[in-house]
């Protein structure tokens, strides 16, 4: 069964009952960068309302502090059974960059990569996605992990957007690095569309080049349509003794080069979630195309919003005869996770049913947990349950008082959209909150609210929450307590307790539609020559 983990990837690649040896036929992981930039997720909402929150993401920070040392411990012990190769590289990079932010995220991502390799068949591939600030680095790492013989591409994906001038050369691409865990893997050759000029050719019928035979480099004629070669040969335009050799391409398509000319998502792109570092669909369709087959295992270490699962499930409906190809995805921040849920659902019609969310609480004491580990996490796991999003940072201070969440709702015969608002607790609860609650409602003009508590509510809370009043919907002709308090208990219980008109999703990923046939050409013809 496909499968989402919520927590650090080296946690549960770790675990051998989640991650058995060579278990995985394709990994592709897109860690941060090393760039020590904050990445703010700013969330879409459905038409019409206006996206208010801003909110930390994840940061892409590394430093060298216990963690990262504990990691270069595990790497030097032999229990980690770590290459040699790759201990005196650490040990070189150790002495060269001393224990700066590269060198925590260089032997973070080491750790993880030895996990990786194990966990990866014998036939298994490896793209690891980065940009220039660390590739040269992570390649020596890699080469480290699997070997220098088993490097397979630095694939330059190539896009065009904008950016202010500088000191030096825009940046228009990022590296993936591929690697095989042996040498007599193959890829799946792939094929991208011919260019102008070579469509002019096709059009032609014919092309030349000059290619190595008998050791010179000789003439050869290309040969995409015969009657146009015939008669440019009987009207004289084309001589057949200038050349070597005469070659025909049963097909026109082109096979990929190591440089991926795919566009990024830009600010207006559909399929464009909000999430910071969102890669193109497209990007990952090649990837998993190119190194997969039907019933393949695909993992994403670091999934982020779910490119990768969205590639896989796509795949597996334009092939719906194939056996299908399974996923897994990790990502530490519930905020992708709860991306992640409504793009399935809302691309793919999938609920959590058809597929397994591990490391969300289930239960009232792994929920305490939570709340001890990370209390941000919390707050948007909480919020998660009720389909409600972070308030985050908003344009005016001091306005977020009393609120951590908020929801959209359809309102009145027009049906504009009002909100609701939502507080989470961990700790200690009074009704003083509640009224705090309803003070953030009058002021920012909402017209619901929802408090969620991990402790029980008290009576005085129900009293004060239950005087606030009635809302009644128009749309479902229905009334629904206009501030409603609900613990994590009852949520865990009951997720369908808590009570809100429609029009509070997430801005739709776009509906799934199948591949164009053309595409799928591109993607599965061979080229035979002749
Ligand atoms: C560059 S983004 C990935 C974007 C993704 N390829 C996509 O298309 O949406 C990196 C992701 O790694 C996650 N992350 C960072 N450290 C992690 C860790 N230790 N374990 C799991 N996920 C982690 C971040 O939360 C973030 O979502």
């Amino acid at each position: 069964m496909n499968k989402l983990y919520f927590g650090d990837n080296l946690g549960f690649l770790r675990n051998r009952e989640y991650f058995p040896n060579e278990s995985i036929d394709l990994i592709y992981l897109d860690p941060p960068f090393n760039s020590a930039k904050d990445y703010n997720i700013l969330f879409k909402e459905s038409e019409g309302t206006p996206s208010t929150a801003q909110i930390l993401a994840f940061e892409d920070t590394w430093n060298w502090d216990e963690s990262s040392a504990l990691a270069l411990y595990h790497i030097n012990d032999s229990a980690s059974k770590a290459p040699e190769r790759l201990v005196r590289l650490m040990n070189t990079f150790e002495a060269f960059l001393g224990h700066s932010a590269m060198f925590a995220y260089l032997v973070q991502m080491t750790v993880r990569l030895l996990e990786l390799h194990r966990v990866l068949k014998p036939t298994g591939s490896l793209f690891l996605h980065c940009d220039p600030t660390a590739s040269h680095f992570l390649k020596l790492v890699l080469d480290g992990v699997f070997g220098v013989k088993l490097f397979r591409n630095e694939i330059v994906w190539h896009y065009r957007r904008w950016t202010a001038s500088s000191k030096r050369f825009q940046r228009m691409h990022d590296i993936l690095l591929f690697y095989t865990k042996n040498d007599s893997n193959q890829i799946n050759q792939t094929y991208i569309l011919p260019t102008e000029g070579q469509l002019r050719k096709h059009e032609r019928g014919w092309d030349r080049n000059t290619v190595p035979i008998g050791g010179m480099r000789r003439p050869q004629l290309i040969v995409y349509d015969q009657a146009k070669v015939d008669e440019a040969v009987r009207t004289g335009r084309l001589n057949l003794s200038e050349y070597a050799r005469i070659v025909k391409p049963k097909s026109t398509l082109t096979t990929a080069p190591d440089v991926w000319e795919i566009d990024f998502i830009n600010s207006q792109a559909i399929e464009r979630l909000g999430y910071p570092t969102q890669k193109p669909l497209e990007l990952l369709l090649r990837v998993i195309q190119s190194a997969s087959k039907p019933g393949s295992v695909i993992l994403d270490p670091f999934c982020g919003c779910g490119t990768t699962i969205d590639a896989v499930e796509s795949l597996n409906r334009d092939c719906p005869d194939d056996p299908a190809r399974q996923w897994i995805g990790i990502d530490i921040t519930h905020l992708a996770i709860d991306l992640i849920k409504s793009r399935l659902a809302t691309r793919f019609g999938l609920s959590s049913r058809d597929y397994e969310v591990i490391g969300e609480p289930t239960t009232l004491s792994e929920a305490y947990a939570l709340a001890l580990e990370n209390r941000y996490q919390f707050q948007y796991w909480a919020l998660g349950l009720i389909g409600a999003r972070p308030w985050g940072e908003q344009k005016k201070k001091g306005k977020d008082r009393g609120v951590d969440g908020w929801r959209t709702f359809l309102h009145g015969k027009a049906r504009v959209y009002k909100s609701c608002l939502v507080q989470v607790k961990s700790g200690k609860v009074n009704s003083s909150q509640i009224r705090d609650l309803k003070g953030a409602m009058e002021r920012e003009k909402a017209e619901m609210g929802i408090f969620i508590t991990l402790e029980p509510a008290t009576s005085e809370m129900r009293i004060e929450a239950a005087a606030t009043g009635i809302y009644h919907s128009e749309i479902m002709n229905r009334d629904y307590p206009r501030l409603q308090i609900l613990t994590i208990e009852e949520l865990l219980q009951n997720p369908e307790i808590f009570r809100i008109p429609p029009g509070g999703e997430y801005r739709a990923a776009p509906k799934f539609a199948p591949t164009p046939k053309a595409q799928e050409n591109l993607l599965d013809r061979e080229p035979d020559y002749t």
